[in-house]
């Protein structure tokens, strides 16, 4: 190529604008980048110098203008989130953990947030009334009493008005004991289908309403115990296995009125009481105390204890960090395009 004709200088132009495009971009959103985009400069020099000699001027444009846009296509940032200004969320579940993490982040935000909590005196609720704005309002609800459900929709609609409610998020649950299924009782597995599952259908069903007229979106925080069969856990998993069906299920039928339904499955956090070994003392007792005579007798005493040290031992090593769900939760309630079901946390 005639390194002094009137193409060179264009094609000089357009590396120049492309390359610089890209160079400003690489090292605004990230300069750790750095070493990268080193290399990727090295790089097209490199190219460019060996197709020079064999390919025409106008040809070479092309390619390179391809490549630059191509470039710059992988490179662009998601769309913007929706502002969560003058949106209201309702969350349930706000005592401690992610709920109550979440309300004050969804709150600093500048969301109307709807937290709800089961003790309006407790220590989470008095938490979130120093540290959040007016907009915070707190609503005592369990949600496996309809009557309390329903309190909540009055409280909540006779406050938001004519402004409708965007965001539902479903994380109050329980793990009400551990232990293999055959030494779980009955009121275990129903303790966590009435909570987990039939809690979560009741609210969502009360505010279903609220949520369709304004395109909103549902979050329901289920577990990978839904997903794969963890031992000692088949009373929790089996109801978190009904509630992400229950939320596929949904996710279908609202898709036609707007309604867009996301499943969290945060991995392991230390949350609630379940780091505390007092906690774990006081499952096992009940468990022992729960068990006939035959049973204890042939899974052994020593088989119950270390499985209660085994779950002490995990849950004493889990996060610490709840930000990675606060954050698929934010996403879910604000990304254009929310995920259908976001795995929050490693493993
Ligand atoms: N932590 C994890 O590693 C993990 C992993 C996967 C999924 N999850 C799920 O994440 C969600 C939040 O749990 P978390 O880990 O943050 O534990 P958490 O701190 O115990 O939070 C659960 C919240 O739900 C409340 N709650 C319990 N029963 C309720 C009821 N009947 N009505 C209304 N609220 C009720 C609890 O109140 P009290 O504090 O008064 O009991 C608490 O505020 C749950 O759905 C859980 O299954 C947790």
């Amino acid at each position: 190529m005639d390194d002094y004709t009137l193409p060179f200088w264009i094609y000089l132009g357009v590396v120049t604008v492309f390359v610089g495009g890209a160079m400003k971009r690489i090292v605004a959103s990230h300069l750790s980048a750095a070493p990268t985009l080193v290399a990727w400069l090295g790089a097209t020099v490199l190219v460019e110098r060996l197709w020079a000699f064999c390919l025409p001027t106008v040809l070479l444009l092309a390619l390179l203008a391809f490549a630059c846009c191509l470039y710059s296509a992988r490179t662009s940032p998601p769309p913007a989130n929706l502002p969560a200004h003058g949106k209201a969320v309702f969350i349930t579940g706000c005592d401690s953990g992610f709920g109550k993490a979440t309300a004050k982040h969804l709150d600093s935000l500048g969301f109307e947030v709807f937290a709800t909590v089961l003790d309006l005196t407790g220590d989470g609720a008095r938490d979130l009334q120093r540290t959040c704005s007016s907009r915070l309002t707190l609503l005592q609800v369990d949600i496996t009493q309809p009557q309390q459900v329903h309190q909540a929709l009055l409280d909540t609609k006779a406050k938001l008005g004519l402004q409708g409610l965007w965001g539902l998020v479903n994380n109050a649950g329980v793990c009400v004991n551990f232990g293999d299924a055959e030494l779980s009782l009955m009121s275990n597995f129903r303790g966590c289908m009435e909570v987990n599952f039939f809690g979560t259908l009741s609210v969502t069903k009360s505010f279903l309403p609220l949520l369709r007229h304004n395109k909103g979106r549902i979050v329901n925080i289920s577990s990978p115990a839904g997903d794969q069969p963890f031992p000692c856990l088949a009373a929790y998993g089996a109801s978190k296995a009904a509630l992400n069906l229950f939320t596929n299920t949904l996710r279908h039928e609202l898709e036609p009125w707007g309604v867009q339904v996301s499943t969290i499955l945060p991995s392991s956090y230390r949350t609630g009481r379940s780091s505390n070994r007092a906690y774990w003392d006081q499952q096992h007792k009940q468990l022992l105390q729960s068990l006939s005579p035959a049973l204890l007798d042939e899974y052994g005493e020593d088989y119950m204890t270390e499985t209660k040290d085994l779950f002490h031992s995990y849950a004493s090593q889990a996060s610490t960090d709840l930000s990675p769900v606060v954050q698929a939760i934010v996403q879910a309630l604000l990304a254009p395009q929310p995920r259908a079901r976001d795995k929050a946390g490693a493993g």
